[in-house]
C-alpha cells in the first residue's frame, strides 16, 4: 500500500475537468500549498471552499481566485481556526449546504514552532503546533468522514511534512505532529477501507513558501538555517508542483484506492529535480532563495549551538 515513488501517474495525468461538479474544502488556503491546491481544483472544475484564520486574507483570496478562474461563483471562503471543532463543523456545513454535497476535503493547514531545542520553546508554541497540526487534522477528518462515509465516496487528503517517518532534531514538535498525522491517516484508511472513501496521506516535500522562507528560530539557532537558501533552491519546489499530485489524489485516477502514502518525489525524481534547478542556477536563471529568519528568545533550557 505504501508507495513513495515519483508522484505516480501524474506525468500522463490530464487535469482538465477532472473535478467538474465536485465540492472541495481546502484548509490553510490563503497562501502556500493550500492556495496552490485551491487553484488547481478550481482549474479542474471544482467548487472550492477555502479556509484560514484571518478573515481579510480569506476574502482577498476568494476574490483573486474567483477572478483568476473566471467563475467567482465557484469559490467561497470562511475564516476558521482548525483547532476549534465548532468552527470546522461550521465550515463543513457551509460547504455541504452550498451544493448539497461534499466530495473532497484537504487538511492542509499546518504550522511549525521556532527551530531550536524543544525544551527552549514557550509551551504555547508547542501546544500551538499540536492544536493546528494534530487537532486540526482530527477535526477536519471527523467532519469530512461524517459526510463522506454514509455517501460511500469522496476523498480525504491529509498533508504530511518533515518528520512523518524520521526523527528531526530542533523541529521535534512539528516532526512528531506529522508522524502522528501519517499514522492517524493510514489507520483511518484501514478502518474505513470498505466504505468507498479514499483516505490518503501526502508529503509535499520542501517548498518555497512563507512557511520556510519566513521561519523563526530560537536565539542562537538562526545561523543553522542559512543553508536553506541553497537547499530550498535545489530541492525545494514552488507549491504548484505538489498541488498537482494532490489534484491527482482527489481525482478519479485513484478511484477504488485508499491508504495511498505519497511524496512529491521519490529519490530519482528528487535527484532529477535538483539537477534541473542546479543547471538553471549555473545558467544564471535562478539563485539562492531569500530568507527572513527571526530569532526569538528561549523560554526554557537551551542547548549549545553546534560549531
Ligand atoms: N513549506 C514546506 O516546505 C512544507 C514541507 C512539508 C510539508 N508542509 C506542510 O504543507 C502545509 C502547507 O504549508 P505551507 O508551506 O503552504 O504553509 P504557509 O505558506 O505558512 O501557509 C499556511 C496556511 O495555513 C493557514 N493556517 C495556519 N494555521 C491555521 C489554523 N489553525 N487554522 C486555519 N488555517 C491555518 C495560514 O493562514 P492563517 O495564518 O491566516 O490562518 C495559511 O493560509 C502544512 O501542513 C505544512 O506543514 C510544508
Amino acid at each position: 500500500m505504501t508507495d513513495r515513488g515519483v508522484a505516480p501517474g501524474t506525468s500522463g495525468f490530464r487535469a482538465n475537468g477532472v473535478l467538474s461538479g465536485q465540492v472541495a474544502v481546502v484548509t490553510g488556503a490563503t497562501k502556500g500549498l493550500g492556495l496552490a491546491i485551491a487553484r488547481a481544483f478550481l482549474d479542474s472544475g471544482a467548487s472550492v471552499m477555502i479556509a484560514s484564520r484571518r478573515e481579510v486574507a480569506v476574502n482577498e483570496t476568494v476574490a483573486s481566485l474567483g477572478a483568476a478562474c473566471g467563475d467567482p461563483a465557484r469559490v467561497r471562503g470562511m475564516a476558521v481556526d482548525v483547532a476549534d471543532l465548532a468552527q470546522v463543523e461550521a465550515l463543513g456545513k457551509a460547504a455541504i449546504d452550498w451544493h448539497g454535497h461534499l466530495d473532497v476535503w484537504v487538511n492542509n493547514a499546518g504550522i511549525t514552532a521556532p527551530y531550536g531545542p524543544s525544551m527552549a520553546l514557550d509551551p504555547r508554541q508547542f501546544t500551538g503546533v499540536i492544536h493546528t497540526n494534530i487537532l486540526g487534522t482530527y477535526h477536519g477528518s471527523l467532519v469530512a468522514l461524517r459526510h463522506l462515509v454514509p455517501r460511500g465516496q469522496g476523498r480525504l487528503i491529509n498533508i504530511l511534512g518533515r518528520g512523518d517517518r524520521q526523527v528531526v532534531p530542533y523541529l521535534a514538535t512539528y516532526g512528531a505532529s506529522k508522524a502522528w498525522v501519517r499514522a492517524f491517516t493510514l489507520a483511518l484508511a484501514s478502518e474505513y477501507r470498505a466504505t468507498g472513501v479514499g483516505i490518503h496521506a501526502f508529503n509535499p516535500g520542501l517548498m518555497r513558501t512563507d512557511f520556510m522562507t519566513g521561519t523563526e528560530a530560537i536565539a542562537g539557532f538562526g545561523a543553522k538555517l542559512r543553508a536553506l537558501r541553497v537547499v530550498l533552491r535545489l530541492i525545494g519546489t514552488d507549491p504548484e508542483v505538489p498541488a498537482r499530485t494532490v489534484l491527482w489524489l482527489a481525482s478519479r485516477a485513484t478511484e477504488g484506492k485508499t491508504g495511498l502514502d505519497k511524496a512529491v518525489f521519490g529519490r530519482i525524481g528528487l535527484a532529477g529535480h535538483a539537477a534541473r534547478e542546479g543547471i538553471a542556477w549555473v545558467r544564471g536563471k535562478v539563485g539562492p532563495v531569500e530568507l527572513h529568519i527571526r530569532e526569538v528568545p528561549a523560554t526554557g533550557p537551551s542547548a549549545p549551538v553546534p560549531g
